[in-house]
């Protein structure tokens, strides 16, 4: 039993990741940006899964908010940790005392824009929750990691990593580039890295932008069963997570297939989906 911060925590992917962490008895710390929905998500996981629950609104497109829940990263064991407050149920406060054994770097969205006539604003703020935020809050979390000899990270990307959509693409990119290197960089430490690369998943991330999400049903993954995988991912210590042999096929396809046609349809399905 240990426990987990989950960026993203209150939808879709993330969501899916709190409640599979919560039956499984770990202790969570919930972070997106709606007070209401955080709440809600945190009362429903205690009454049901009996775990502890912090909850920390945070946008990730804000420096400030980031370095909040950088600074929640870096505790250490301390005295709330005495015999009384080891026993479970915690209270959200006794949760906040814990270190954090598991990072899961959820929290994302489509950029919804083209790039050259994209508002930059827009572009920042993607930047910053998916590629700025992953950076920050996992070089707060893997040293203490490091120090107690264990830990892990887990990060979300996507398929589309692999394609040249936007600069949505680019981002998820960065995610599994970085992973990879995290991971190598790790080994021997008893602490460990995985990327996941989910492919469509339904949740509210296609609504969210407007999002033409017109796909076929065979095109679709559960949330549920992404988070699975990437979470029997985390347990083995793998570090590239494709969840669903359809999506390994895409990925083989988007590895093997000459850059120009990579170009070409992605390019085509990027104008269409508005990555
Ligand atoms: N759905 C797909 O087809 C798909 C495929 C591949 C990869 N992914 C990736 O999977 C991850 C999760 O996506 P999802 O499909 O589960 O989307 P979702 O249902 O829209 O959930 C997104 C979560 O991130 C939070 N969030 C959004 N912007 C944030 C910000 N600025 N700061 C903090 N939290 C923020 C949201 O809560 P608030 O709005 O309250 O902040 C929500 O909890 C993303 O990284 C996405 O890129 C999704």
């Amino acid at each position: 039993m240990g426990t987990a911060l989950v960026t993203g925590a209150t939808s879709g992917i993330g969501l899916e990741i709190a409640w599979q962490l919560a039956e499984a008895h770990h202790d969570l710390v919930l972070v997106a940006r709606t007070p209401a929905r955080l709440e809600e998500v945190a009362h429903e996981i205690t009454q049901v899964a009996g775990v502890g629950v912090q909850t920390l609104a945070a946008d990730l497109s804000v420096p400030d908010d980031v370095a909040r829940v950088a600074e929640r990263l870096r505790v250490e064991r301390g005295a709330a940790e005495s015999a009384g407050a080891a026993r479970a149920p915690h209270t959200a406060a006794q949760v906040a005392a814990r270190p954090i054994d598991l990072l899961v770097n959820d929290a994302g969205f489509a950029v919804g824009q083209p790039f050259t006539t994209g508002d930059i604003a827009q572009e920042r703020r993607a930047l910053g929750v998916m590629v700025g935020a992953v950076l920050e809050l996992t070089h707060a979390a893997v040293p203490g990691m490091v120090k107690r000899g264990h830990g892990a990270v887990l990060n979300v990307s996507s398929v589309t990593a692999l394609t040249a959509m936007g600069t949505y693409a680019a981002h998820k990119a960065w995610v599994r580039t970085f992973t990879e290197g995290l991971a190598s960089e790790l080994r021997g430490t008893g602490v460990t890295a995985t990327v996941v690369n989910p492919g469509l998943t339904r949740s509210e991330f296609h609504d969210r932008a407007g999002m033409d999400a017109d796909w076929p049903d065979i095109a679709w993954l559960q949330a549920d069963d992404v988070a699975r995988a990437a979470l029997a991912a985390v347990r083995r210590g793998q570090v590239i997570c494709t969840p669903s042999l359809r999506y390994l096929g895409v990925n083989a396809l988007l590895r093997l297939a000459p850059r120009g046609i990579v170009r070409r349809v992605a390019g085509h399905a990027s104008v269409r989906t508005r990555y």
